[in-house]
């Protein structure tokens, strides 16, 4: 009888089966989507027009694929080190993005190609956020902005540090339920002229 199968199925200890793992699944999809449509809600106040954002570690793409329904104009690319996020992400994003397999850390990209760059929970991540920073410094054309949403513990101060990196600030981000409520967002600008080598 289907509704005592889930007594086989190590209920109550820990395992989700049958029709829960259902709901689960389109519970979290939901609060997923919810959470990047906030984040590219904030993105979109901060790019200029037809501008040229970079996603760092984009995985799935699923940022992107919001961003562009706020914002068609901008000229938006991903970068992710796993090759199987790229393949998702390209997936997802058909079109609409142009995605590549690359580390924060060494960017294919020439000098002050992108306007913005964003990164989503993928900065905790990085094996050498001080040399992130300046990959992303250096593609970033003066004035143009860096935005990290992530959880408490990602490497902001390392990120910071980066002195080509000007007027930065953080402060609390609620991207939705559970533990992505305590995430954070870190902002600053590429300086000009001079200062840049
Ligand atoms: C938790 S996922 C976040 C994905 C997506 N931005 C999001 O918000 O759902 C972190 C991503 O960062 C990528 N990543 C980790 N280290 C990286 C690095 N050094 N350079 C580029 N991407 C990196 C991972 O492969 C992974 O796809």
């Amino acid at each position: 009888m289907p509704r005592h199968n889930h007594h086989h199925h190590g209920h109550g200890h820990g395992t989700i089966d049958g029709r829960a793992s259902g709901w689960y699944n389109f519970l979290s999809k939901s609060f997923r989507r919810l959470a990047y449509r906030r984040i590219a809600k904030d993105v979109a106040r901060s790019a200029p027009r037809s501008g040229a954002v970079l996603d760092i570690g984009t995985g799935p793409g699923v940022m992107l694929v919001e961003l562009h329904r706020f914002r068609p104009d901008l000229e938006l690319t991903g970068v992710d080190l796993s090759a199987d996020m790229v393949a998702h992400a390209k997936r997802n994003l058909g079109e609409r993005a142009a995605v590549r397999l690359a580390d924060v850390a060494e960017l294919p990209f020439e000098a002050e190609r992108f306007d913005l760059v964003v990164a989503s929970f993928s900065a905790h991540h990085w094996e050498d956020p001080a040399a992130g920073a300046a990959e992303i410094a250096r593609v970033l054309r003066p004035g143009g902005r860096l935005l990290i949403y992530d959880f408490e513990h990602a490497p902001y101060d390392a990120i910071a540090g980066q002195s080509r990196l000007d007027d930065v600030s953080r402060g609390p981000f609620h991207v939705g339920l559970g533990r992505l409520m305590r995430s954070q967002r870190f902002e600053a600008t590429a300086t000009t002229g001079t200062q840049r080598s």
